[in-house]
């Protein structure tokens, strides 16, 4: 089983590519961004006021930690369908909307949540886990901020995806690059906020950075797939 470990900030194109790898080789694919994110939804969901000045760090742990050890969350590792579902309910549209981007650095900033969270991320990356079922032992491309550090550090793939800010910016916003924030998800925001906690601008020994800046969808995935290749 060949793990792909691809961190980096928002707006990098980690998630497409990430997948569009994972369906080349028939992979599966875990997007551990969207574990936060359903984590923020169900606090926000379940009331928490995750604006409060001084933020109930004990609850929110104790909420993420229900929803992960009470089986509210379920995810689908395949490529072709990466979905989130919260009590059977999909939520994969909900938890990209501007209320959770703006609230998730809030959740994934509280330690004791990160521990359950990572937990849970390296039990689906096993093997006889659902990862492991749906590509037949093959692999698993994992994206986020702590994969290739603290998630899979021993990943036979390891990535550090990196872009300019402006390129990142615009390819988050589909606006031209200069333009700015637009839009209520504004990555510089929620990089900054990110990392405090983890650690994903510059890569870890070991790890390989790509710089995607002056390359298109295809050009990365094509880098990727060598990578990959070269680690079968
Ligand atoms: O990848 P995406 O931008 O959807 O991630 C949403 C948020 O989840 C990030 O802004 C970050 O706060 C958090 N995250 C994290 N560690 C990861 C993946 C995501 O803290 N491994």
């Amino acid at each position: 089983m060949i793990r792909v470990a691809i961190d980096g900030p928002a707006g990098v194109g980690k998630s497409s590519t990430s997948k569009a790898l994972a369906k080349y080789f028939g992979f599966a694919y875990l997007d551990t961004g969207a574990m936060y994110r359903a984590c923020a939804w169900w606090c926000l969901h379940r009331g928490i006021d995750l604006d409060a000045a001084s933020l109930d760090e004990q609850l929110v742990t104790e909420t993420v930690g229900e929803f992960f050890t009470d089986g509210h969350f379920d995810i689908s590792v395949d490529p072709d369908d990466a979905r989130v579902f919260a009590d059977g309910e999909d939520i994969s549209d909900a938890i990209r909307s501007s209320e959770v981007s703006s609230h998730v650095s809030k959740v994934s900033g509280i330690v004791p949540v990160r521990h359950v969270l990572v937990a849970a991320q390296r039990a689906l990356i096993m093997r006889e886990s659902a990862v492991d079922s749906f590509s037949e032992g093959r692999g698993v491309v994992a994206e986020g901020r702590d994969i290739t550090t603290v998630v899979a550090p021993d990943a036979e793939v390891r990535v550090l995806l990196t872009a300019r800010e402006e390129v990142r910016q615009a390819r988050r916003t589909g606006q031209a690059v200069g333009a700015g924030a637009v839009g209520s998800d504004d990555v510089a925001a929620r990089d900054k906020a990110d990392s405090k906690v983890t650690s994903f601008m510059t890569a870890a020994d070991g790890v390989t950075t790509l710089d995607n800046s002056d390359l298109d969808f295809e050009q990365t995935l094509d880098v990727l797939i060598g990578m990959v290749e070269d680690a079968i």
